[in-house]
């Protein structure tokens, strides 16, 4: 078989070991010819690729980012998308495309494949762990890693100088990511997107563990957490302008997607204003999203990427790849696409309570 592969939107620890697996099993296995699609949809737009081999793959493995490039072009938001990436895959004689992806680039595979009858095979990855029908997304585990190695080190310096230091982690409206690395981490307080937090009551508890002799605090806080509009001081502010750093509109990428990152600005401000406690902040950004993969996040990569290979070459088009229950199984598309797996807020109130606060 001629199989396309490309990974798009963010991107995070684990693609190169898809693309590996995808390459070398389908080359030894089926004597297939892989071709990489650079930068996500947009490569198939365009008709620009590279050549994907055994040697181009050989030393992949714990790279991080992606060896194609990615992006988040949606061929939808295109004069005549569809038909371009229809195109591409005809006139490359390919019988089918392995998508490597979150929400948005497997949701175009999916519309693909109804409108112009794309064969396609979704993998899902995203440090967010926001995909439906997987237990784990790759990436997840090595972001919850880094995220837990920093808020080890903004421990010692907050205890230093008895402050509060506010760390923001990514994950976008789901709260995965804080829960894992706050609980792993220790923290004081996890704020996630699923459940406004209480400005007030965080104060309070701050204040408590300083009458308790605990003078440093580190909180965890997701970069899509809102705060509960409780109070005039709340409800008057636009944190959405600290994260923005200005008066301007928020950016959003062709999905419409805004662009998050520094809610944990407006948090620290109130935090120091309310109780006089010298607060900081930290966010930890894209640093979650480089590097290299975990061993975990390389093994699930390449089960995945191994998968798909046997998809295409079943015939099993319009499915992803995904983990359950410890198997990798092969599920519609349409099931990562039905809502955003949103974090287990259990995690919080049965298991990191007990340390909290
Ligand atoms: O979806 C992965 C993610 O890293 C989110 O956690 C974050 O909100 C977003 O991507 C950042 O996207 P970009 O790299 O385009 O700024």
């Amino acid at each position: 078989m001629r199989i396309g592969i490309l990974t798009g939107g963010g991107d995070c620890p684990g693609l190169n070991a898809v693309i590996r697996a995808s390459v070398i099993k389908g080359i030894t296995a089926y004597k297939d010819e892989l071709i990489g699609f650079t930068d996500g949809w947009k490569g198939m737009l365009e008709g620009t690729s590279v050549t994907l081999d055994v040697e181009r793959c050989r030393d992949i493995l714990p790279m991080g980012g992606t060896i194609i490039g990615s992006s988040r072009t949606n061929p939808f938001s295109h004069q005549d998308g569809p038909g371009r990436v229809a195109a591409t895959f005809a006139a490359r004689d390919l019988d089918a495309v392995i998508a490597i992806g979150g929400e948005d680039t497997l949701g175009v595979a999916a519309r693909l494949a109804d409108s112009v009858g794309l064969q396609v095979v979704g993998v899902p990855k995203t440090i967010d762990n926001d995909i439906a029908g997987t237990e784990v997304t790759f990436g997840f585990n090595t972001a919850v890693q880094t995220a837990t190695d920093a808020i080890d080190r903004l421990r010692t310096t907050a205890e230093s100088h008895h402050r509060v230091i506010v760390c923001e982690v990514m994950g976008r409206n789901a709260g995965w990511i804080a829960i894992h690395s706050g609980i792993a981490g220790g923290a004081a307080e996890i704020l996630v997107p699923e459940e406004p937090f209480d400005i007030g009551e965080i104060c309070e508890r701050i204040e408590r563990r300083h009458s308790r002799g605990l003078f440093s605090s580190v909180i965890v806080i997701a970069e899509g957490a809102v705060p509960l509009e409780n109070d005039d001081d709340v409800a008057s502010a636009d944190h959405g302008a600290s994260r923005r750093g200005s008066g301007e509109p928020a950016a959003t990428d062709q999905f419409g997607h805004e662009r998050l990152g520094g809610i944990s600005n407006f948090l620290a401000e109130q935090i120091e204003l309310r109780t006089g406690i010298e607060s900081r902040v930290t966010i930890l950004g894209h640093v979650q999203r480089g590097g290299t993969p975990t061993a975990f996040d390389r093994v699930l990569a390449t089960r995945f990427g191994v998968e798909a290979i046997e998809a295409c070459h079943d015939g099993d088009f319009k499915t992803m790849v995904a983990l359950q229950a410890g198997k990798i199984v092969r599920l519609p598309i349409a099931t990562a696409l039905s809502a955003p797996k949103t974090a287990d807020l259990s995690l919080i109130h049965d298991v990191a309570a007990a340390f909290l606060g």
